[in-house]
């Protein structure tokens, strides 16, 4: 008998009042990203490849989802199509009602592998967005200082990118993001490169600046222990095709404390998400890792 049989684990869809009303309150405020049937596919040289089937998801403002899934189900094609990067085969995306036909200011995104101009300092990286739309260089200075001050790298704002850790350079990136003040940021694997510890102060650091900014976040992971840690909700999908196999209502309280990764709910919550993606992995290899031909 393993630990996990042992331990007697609440249900991970018992929520206490205090949960509870946290979630209602997020659920009761507008819609800012929808997502609506959302599939695509891309020819293979071993024919048609269904990359996301059937996507339909509601974020809320000021939600923070995390999308979790195996290697391959769909997770960056997903955000790529909502950063409009990318266009999806049918279905729609909108952002405030309107639908997205490319990139958009609305819309800020940090990638896994570090992405800042390596020519540039810290200050003129996080500057760059706003220099592109045109505003003022001494506004655009204020208020890159204010984004490096609000990510802990004001010392830093002279230095280049090559000058600094991973996690700085990711640190950078979100400033750079937050800097445009974007409604949505959308974040894939962004601490998927850094080493555990460096990660976990990521991801408090991470909440922290969610506190205290008007944004709402969408965040790409594989981690099981991250998505719960930092999630409101968890957009569970499953490979081949990539689809929505469970929307989980995270029963944590916030502020979230590193203490909660031992607590019962935490636990249960990623028995729960173990479950899901285990046997997604499963019936991925019992069918095959294409499906050449099937209807749209
Ligand atoms: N441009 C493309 N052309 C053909 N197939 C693609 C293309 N981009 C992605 N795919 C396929 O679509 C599927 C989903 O890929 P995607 O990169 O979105 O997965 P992922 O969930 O982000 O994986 P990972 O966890 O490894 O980052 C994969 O089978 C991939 O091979
Ligand atoms: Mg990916």
């Amino acid at each position: 008998m393993n630990l996990d049989d042992q331990l007697e684990l609440p249900s991970y869809l018992h929520h206490t009042p205090e949960v509870e009303e946290r979630l209602a309150a997020v659920k009761s405020r507008r819609v800012v990203l929808s997502i609506r049937n959302l599939r695509r596919e891309y020819e293979t040289a071993n024919g048609s490849l269904v990359a996301l089937s059937g996507i339909s998801h509601a974020v809320h403002t000021r939600e923070l989802t995390c999308v979790i899934g195996p290697s391959g189900c769909g997770k960056s094609t997903l955000i790529r199509i909502l950063a409009g990067l990318e266009r999806p085969t049918s279905g729609a995306v909108l952002v405030d009602g309107e639908p997205v036909r490319g990139p958009g200011a609305d819309r800020g995104m940090v990638f896994q592998n570090y992405t800042l101009f390596p020519w540039l300092t810290v200050k003129r990286n996080v500057m760059f967005g706003l220099k592109m739309k045109g505003v003022q260089p001494v506004r655009a200075e204020a208020s890159a200082r204010k984004w490096l001050e609000m990510v802990g790298l004001t010392q830093f704002a002279d230095s280049y990118p090559a000058e600094l850790s991973g996690g700085m350079k990711q640190r950078v990136a979100i400033a750079r993001a937050l800097a445009n003040q974007p409604r949505i940021l959308l974040m894939d694997e962004p601490f998927g490169a850094l080493d555990a510890q460096t990660r976990c102060s990521m991801q408090a650091h991470l909440l922290r600046i969610w506190e205290n900014v008007d944004v709402t976040i969408v965040f790409i992971t594989h981690d099981l222990e991250e998505a719960i840690y930092l999630a409101d909700r968890i957009v569970v999908l499953g490979a081949n095709p990539g689809r929505i196999l469970e929307v989980i209502d995270v029963p944590l309280a916030r502020p979230r404390h590193p203490a909660q990764f031992l607590s019962g709910h935490f636990l249960a919550t990623k028995k729960r998400l173990e479950t899901l993606i285990y046997s997604s992995e499963t019936s991925e290899t019992s069918n095959g890792s294409k499906i050449p031909g099937e209807a749209a």
